[in-house]
């Protein structure tokens, strides 16, 4: 059934202006002044609100099997939530075992995410390497639409990469024209802090940022980056959260190195002071990697957000309830690794972020939705108000106000990051393939009609000539020595 929003202002990244929009099909089909309804459209009355393009959440992992247990939040469950506070795309991870068929996990993925009530894609990690990985990564992108591929530089004797595997598989993904994403944080460091604190007879969460200082993370954000420039590839870092990963992306991106950023909720607005909570449930349930930081990384990464520097905002929603954390009540390093906030994000961005002033709308829709569709090459399908974009829109009353809680979130884990939190701000009707899918308060998502979004590979850009450039682009330091 057609559906005629009329009378809102509809916000893109580049531009606003009041205008209808007239949905038809699953698409966008007109967008315009004063459109007339065609006989038996639905209308909903945008007067005063926004209409901007749904959430893009690229960084979820629902039900994952992780650290002996598997996230609580299943791909029906995850995609609902996400509806209910205005994401309808997330792109979630394939994360084979070390050793199994790439390929095979792919399918196993896909399987369990066909009960997704939303639009979703999948980035694949690499986790180990063989001709069979190399050959396999050439097939997700010839036939199976992935364009991103996930390397875990932490996470020792599981699914971590050593620099051997980085370098094969940057330089494959080059090929592929593929991009290279890593969760930047040196294992080796973060497995040998562990021992030691353990040692010290500190078990509990108050162990986990210790053991991940943002040294750690500085060190494996600049490996990576060094890696990607001596290969020549592209590269994306998911969850940075402190001033050393984000110095790292600044001084490439500088020298002309095509590095992107991402940054979470979550390490925006919640800092380290929560690990310190002597209630162990409190404490357990916001450990997550990279751990939340002292305050004064969250100004770094505001700033970095606003200066482009980091184009991407996301969740790494990947929920654990209290009994799955208590499975490491007397070890930290058992603690499952996970928060959640894929409802959330949307909401506490538009709160923080442009009811603070620091953004635009325009640039609150970059942030959410159109940096991530352009950067892992779905725009304008989605991402953008435009004829022939996907209909996942959001109508936005910049006057509601919601208090977070873990008793009213439609995410399936019994605590919430951002508990008590009042943002003004919100969805009041969310559209995914065209249908109301979230409508005053009210979800009606459907299990099993989202569908998988293919994502081409990106036009080969890595020709010799781009790669003696980069080879030999001096670091300013180099240059400033030249020049004295
Ligand atoms: O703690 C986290 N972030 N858990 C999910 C896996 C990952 O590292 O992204
Ligand atoms: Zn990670
Ligand atoms: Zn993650």
């Amino acid at each position: 059934m057609a559906i005629l929003i009329r009378g809102g202002t509809v916000v893109n990244a580049d531009a606003s202006a009041r205008a209808d929009v007239l949905v038809d099909d699953g698409k966008i089909v007109a967008v315009g002044s004063d459109l007339d309804p065609p006989l038996g459209v639905e209308i909903i009355d945008a007067g005063g609100a926004l209409v901007m393009p749904g959430g893009i959440d690229p960084h979820t992992h629902m039900e994952l099997p992780f650290m002996g247990t598997t996230a609580s939040e299943d791909f029906f469950t995850g995609t609902s939530a996400a509806a209910a506070g205005g994401t309808t795309m997330i792109i979630d991870f394939v994360i084979p075992d070390p050793k199994e068929n790439l390929l095979g996990a792919y399918k196993k993925w896909r399987g369990w995410a066909e009960k997704a009530a939303a639009d979703y894609s999948f980035h694949v990690a690499v986790t180990w390497w063989d001709d069979s990985v190399h050959k396999d990564m050439g097939t997700l992108v010839s036939d199976y639409g992935v364009n991103s591929f996930k390397h875990f530089m932490a996470y020792k004797n599981a699914i971590m990469c050593d620099d051997e595997v980085l370098v094969k598989s940057f330089t494959r993904a080059r090929e592929l024209g593929a991009l290279a994403t890593v969760h930047a944080e040196n294992g080796e460091l973060v497995f040998h802090l562990q021992r030691e604190i353990l040692k010290q007879g500190i078990t509990g969460p108050e162990g986990h940022p210790l053991s991940r200082p943002p040294a750690v993370e500085g060190e494996a954000a600049n490996r990576a980056i060094r890696l990607a420039q001596v290969l020549n590839t592209p590269l994306y870092i998911v969850h940075n959260s402190c001033a050393e990963a984000i110095e790292a992306i600044a001084r490439a991106r500088s020298e002309g190195q095509r590095v992107f950023g991402e940054v979470l909720a979550g390490h925006l607005l919640v800092d380290d002071s929560v690990y310190r909570d002597p209630d162990f449930v409190r404490a357990a349930a916001h450990v997550m990697s990279p751990p939340f930081r002292p305050k004064a990384n969250q100004a770094v990464l505001w700033r970095a957000l606003q200066a482009g520097i980091v184009q991407t905002t996301a969740t790494d929603h990947c929920c654990f309830c209290a009994p799955q954390k208590a499975m490491g009540r007397n070890d930290f390093t058992k603690i499952p690794n996970g928060t959640g906030g894929v409802e959330d994000r949307m909401q506490v961005l538009w709160h923080h972020g442009v009811n603070t002033g620091r953004f635009t709308a325009n640039e609150f829709v970059a942030i959410t939705s159109a940096n991530a569709a352009k950067i892992f090459n779905i725009y304008p399908r989605k991402g953008s108000v435009a004829v022939g974009s996907d209909a996942d829109l959001v109508v936005w009353d910049t006057k509601k106000t919601r208090t977070i809680s873990a008793k009213t979130h439609h995410q399936n884990v019994d605590y919430n990051i951002f508990e008590g939190m009042e943002v003004t701000g919100a969805n009041v009707v969310t559209l995914s393939q065209g249908k109301v899918v979230w409508r005053d308060g009210q979800l009606d998502t459907r299990r099993g009609i989202g569908r998988y979004i293919d994502r081409p590979p990106f036009p080969p850009y890595h020709s010799a000539l781009m790669k003696k450039a980069a080879l030999e682009r001096p670091s300013p330091v180099l240059r400033a020595a030249a020049a004295e």
